[in-house]
């Protein structure tokens, strides 16, 4: 397949989309040169008043969040796969259905978003947890088959990597909402050995700032959407920053409280099973080349905008003999921009054969 890649195999009556399908976000890349990118929530209405209130029988993204309590909201991701789409003993055959069900509409919307009309048929490259189960994987590409006519699932540092050209001795750590994938590149498409899956994550790190907001401030009135927003805004792991000053509702009136250090320690706790990957990655590579891929790390994903983590980073790796971390330009686009880049490059009598 690698000799493939050399040659684009496009078909002008194709619509080729690279997408981002994430915990957190799904982000697209079409080959008619539009980009979208949607919060993974969808929500239907509550009762007949929802409805007419929202004129739709179904709601999307921050428009569904914004609405959340005149809706049945559903984040189907978690953890990076279909939430219970790996283990059925979690949930009810309804409440399984009705996840697969929210992910599937997901995937059509953001699909439905990059269109422009000129052409049906839709062959997409979909960006997927490194270590996804094989169970994992079928159930992504069942929720695809509806608004697509051929799907390939890709694991999602792998499609990062090749949009960046960095396909020989660079490591890609991908650090979304739902995990931290890591993926060592030496040239071939990456093997078992060469991925880690990490689930201290976003979502990890807004639940453990909630907790301490909770734990040091009582009193305040504090949402997990509303410790992410904070995150998103303020999030830093370095030593020094300016102070994280917030205004946040006690009793029903807004008090203005510090949370510099609640902030920091959150954000910080993703940094030592990273760092600890990263380590293991390294020392289990061809000692040749050990020292290529050490300065050739490469951090991308939302959480990847944390400030300070490419040089927390560094400072952790001095301990296994160094690195050099830097960041992809654009974290919502480059699993999508890679896929796309994929999809291109994948032979069509290879499309043809999974339609
Ligand atoms: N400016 C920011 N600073 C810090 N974190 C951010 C920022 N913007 C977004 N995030 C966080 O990044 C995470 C989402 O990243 P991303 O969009 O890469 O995830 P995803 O691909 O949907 O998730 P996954 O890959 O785990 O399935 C969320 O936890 C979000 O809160
Ligand atoms: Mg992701």
């Amino acid at each position: 397949m690698m000799a493939e890649a050399v040659t684009e195999h496009r078909d002008p009556e194709v619509m080729y989309v690279g997408m981002d399908l994430g915990t957190y976000r799904a982000s697209v890349t079409a080959s008619n040169g539009l980009r979208k990118t949607v919060v993974s929530v969808v929500g239907w209405p509550k009762d007949d008043i929802s409805r007419k209130l929202l004129g739709k029988d179904m709601v999307f993204g921050h428009e569904a969040m914004r609405h959340r309590l005149a809706l049945n909201l559903i984040r189907p991701l978690e953890k990076g796969v279909i939430k219970f789409s790996d283990d059925s003993t979690l949930a009810s055959e309804e409440e399984i259905e009705l996840y697969k069900e929210a992910a599937k509409e997901i995937v059509k919307h953001a699909i439905q978003l990059a269109r422009d009309g000129s052409t049906e048929t839709v062959y997409a490259v979909i960006g997927a947890p490194a270590q996804a189960s094989v169970i994992n994987k079928q159930s992504l590409i069942e929720a695809a088959m509806e608004a697509v006519d051929s799907v390939i699932v890709v694991s999602e540092p792998f499609s990062v990597a090749y949009g960046l050209d960095m396909l020989d001795d660079a490591l890609i750590i991908d650090i979304g909402a739902g995990t931290v994938d890591l993926c060592r590149m030496h040239g071939a498409l990456p093997e078992e050995g060469d991925q880690v899956t990490l689930t201290t994550a976003g979502d990890y790190v807004d639940e453990l700032l909630l907790k301490l907001i909770k734990e040091n401030h009582p009193d305040a009135q504090i949402t997990i959407n509303m410790a992410r927003d904070i995150k998103e805004r303020n999030g830093f792991v370095s030593d020094t920053n300016d102070r994280v000053v917030v205004r946040i509702p006690v009793e029903g009136r807004p008090r203005v409280i510090d949370i510099t250090e609640e902030c920091k320690q959150a954000c910080r706790a993703i940094v030592p099973p990273i760092i600890e990957a990263v380590g293991n990655l390294i020392a289990t590579y061809d000692p040749e080349f050990q020292a290529r891929i050490r300065d050739n790390i490469v951090l991308a994903g939302g959480m990847s905008q944390l400030k300070g983590l490419d040089r927390l980073l560094e400072e952790g790796l001095e301990e296994f003999g160094g690195g050099k971390v830097s960041r992809v330009d654009e974290p919502v686009y480059a699993g999508a921009d890679g896929a796309l880049k994929l999809a291109y490059d994948m032979p069509d009598s290879l499309w043809k054969e999974l339609k």
